[in-house]
């Protein structure tokens, strides 16, 4: 089946077409409009500006996407769309532009998790990729180990208590003055330094599989003012590359925790932290000394995008979870986020 995406619940605006088939899973559009220059001179996202912003910006995409696909809606066989979580104004321009078409060309209507969707990435890339297996969700808004028991539901066995990983990523980043979102740019940075020059303490709660990223950016933040106060520079790759080598060490430790309990065979690793390429590294040789299959989308695939809706969209059609013309949006899907 054919499906037209949408998503808008942060500051990308994203329109795709894909195909959904059994076997197939084919990407045949997937545009994205990104936010990102507009809100980093406020250092961080400003909710009214990102739904004005996607209010311009569906229309011409949607059509930018229907053409790239040689398709019109004729061809369209449902139309899904992100519904929560994310930010209210920002998801409603999403929700009632998807409604408007399905009622509009008499299209079923699906409602889908953004962050599930991170997860429904991997199935592009991935053709033999079925349910259950477990995935590492990192994002900038949702952390978690969660079981992914059938394509629809996902069971979070960890996550985190506070920020979220990709929440620290960019605050530290701000505070070695880097512009929002500093997730890519401490990526870099990291490359260049020492991961050893500063310890951390781990940003994972001992005996269970949830983790604390606030401390860890706490104790980082406090690494930087003591300096200063000595009056001494801080070296900033040095920050950046022992903060990352302790958010993948407590990453690793909490995949190694739930391999010895759950033996999963298979890990999908989601969302726009998946990007980053320490822990791409990471995880790629933590699966490859078990023998685990390690199912990472390609780096374009980790941030937002409609694409992935459109993946999660299909299973969630399979499974008969529709909506009705009274879809409304949620800003938080509840306190397990699925
Ligand atoms: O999944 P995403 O695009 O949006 C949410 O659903 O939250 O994730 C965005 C987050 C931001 O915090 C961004 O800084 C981070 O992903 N990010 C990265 C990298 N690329 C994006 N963090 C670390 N390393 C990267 N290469
Ligand atoms: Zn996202």
């Amino acid at each position: 089946m054919v499906i037209l995406a949408i998503e808008s619940s942060c500051d990308e605006t994203s329109v795709a077409v894909v195909r959904m088939d059994g076997k197939t899973r084919e990407i045949l559009s997937d545009k994205i409009a990104s936010q990102i220059e507009v809100h980093a001179r406020y250092g961080g996202v400003v909710p009214e500006i990102a739904s004005r912003a996607h209010t311009e910006a569906i229309s011409p995409l949607t059509c930018s996407a229907l053409e790239e696909a040689h398709m019109t809606m004729d061809d369209i066989d449902a139309v899904a769309v992100t519904a929560t979580p994310g930010l209210i104004g920002a998801l409603l321009v999403g929700v009632n532009f998807a409604k408007g078409l399905a009622f509009a060309y008499g299209k079923p209507l699906i409602p889908v998790n953004h962050v599930k969707g991170h997860v429904a990435a991997a199935y592009f890339e991935h053709p033999g990729l079925e349910a259950p297996f477990f995935a590492l969700i990192a994002s900038g808004g949702h952390t978690s180990l969660t079981y992914v028991k059938t394509p629809t539901e996902f069971i979070p066995v960890g996550r985190t208590r506070d920020d979220a990983v990709g929440e620290a990523f960019d605050k530290v980043g701000r505070v070695l003055g880097l512009s929002y979102p500093g997730g890519a740019e401490m990526d870099r940075l990291a490359s260049l330094g020492d991961p050893d020059a500063i310890k951390f303490a781990p940003a994972v709660i001992r005996d269970t599989l949830d983790f604390s990223f606030s401390g860890l950016k706490s104790a980082v933040i406090n690494y930087a003012n003591t300096m200063k106060m000595k009056g001494l520079g801080i070296v900033r790759e040095d920050v950046a590359a022992s903060f990352t080598k302790c958010v993948v060490s407590s990453v690793t430790g909490a995949l190694d925790k739930a391999h010895k309990e759950y033996g999963y065979k298979t890990l999908v690793v989601a969302g726009g932290v998946a990007a980053n390429s320490h822990l791409r590294g990471a995880v790629k040789d933590f699966c490859a000394e078990r023998g685990i299959e390690a199912c990472i989308p390609s780096r374009s695939l980790c941030g937002d995008n409609a694409a992935m809706i459109g993946a999660q969209g299909y299973y969630e059609y399979l499974a008969g979870n529709l909506a009705d013309s009274a879809l409304n949006a949620r800003a938080t899907a509840g306190k397990a986020a699925f």
